[in-house]
């Protein structure tokens, strides 16, 4: 159960889709690689599976459905609502298939984070790992880094890669990259928590 008086660093979480980074980011915190809480999940699709996770985790679970609002600026208004009514101090993209306005990121400076299937510059967009396969490179990888406007960009925190093998089809590479995903992404958030990341000149330095 999440204490507000304590110093844990609260993160809130934006996805789409089945949340499996989520529920790597709950078991790492459950067991104890990760100091943080997560206040609140917040998806643009109210059916996300992701959704459910979080109920079953016991977290605030909220589904904001973007027809019921007039434009982008006022769909992440409602998600900023949101956001600070649970007193969020990072946010954290984890599947989230939509591109954050400046009314978030303006909201949150250097305090927003995207997950990557690909070694960005390489393959941005809604198919990184097809579009992987189809370009033939031997190596892929998961990127994390501070999202900015554009989708995909913005200062790279952290890198892992992934072979492509011989015979792998978008399946087989996808496990194996979501299992690095698995892996990365809450070790960037303990580095979060320790307060270790900052930017400067658009780029990331990571205190040793
Ligand atoms: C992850 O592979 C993440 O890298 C990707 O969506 C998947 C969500 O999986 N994000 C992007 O492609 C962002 N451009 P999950 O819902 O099982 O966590």
């Amino acid at each position: 159960m999440s204490d507000i008086s304590s110093k844990k660093l609260q993160l809130g979480i934006l996805l789409s889709g089945g949340g499996s980074n989520l529920q790597a980011i709950v078991d790492a915190i459950d067991a104890g690689h990760l100091d943080a809480e997560i206040s609140v999940v917040i998806s643009n699709k109210p059916d996300a599976y992701g959704l459910e996770r979080a109920k079953i985790a016991g977290i605030s679970a909220i589904g904001l459905n973007p027809k019921d609002f007039a434009d982008r600026n006022a769909f992440d208004q409602a998600a900023l609502n949101e956001l600070r009514k649970h007193q969020v101090d990072w946010v954290v993209m984890a599947g989230y298939m939509r591109l954050l306005t400046s009314t978030v990121l303006d909201a949150y400076p250097n305090k927003v984070l995207n997950l990557h299937p690909s070694l960005l510059p390489s393959f941005v967009g809604a198919h990184a790992i097809r579009d992987a396969l189809a370009a033939g490179v031997r190596m892929t990888g998961v990127t994390v880094h501070i999202a900015n406007e554009i989708f995909d960009e913005g200062p790279i925190i952290a890198q892992r890669a992934v072979p492509v093998l011989q015979d792998d089809n978008h399946d087989s590479l996808a496990q194996r990259i979501h299992a690095v995903e698995h892996e990365l992404y809450p070790e960037v958030l303990q580095l979060v928590a320790e307060g270790r990341i900052s930017v400067s000149s658009g780029r990331v330095r990571i205190e040793e």
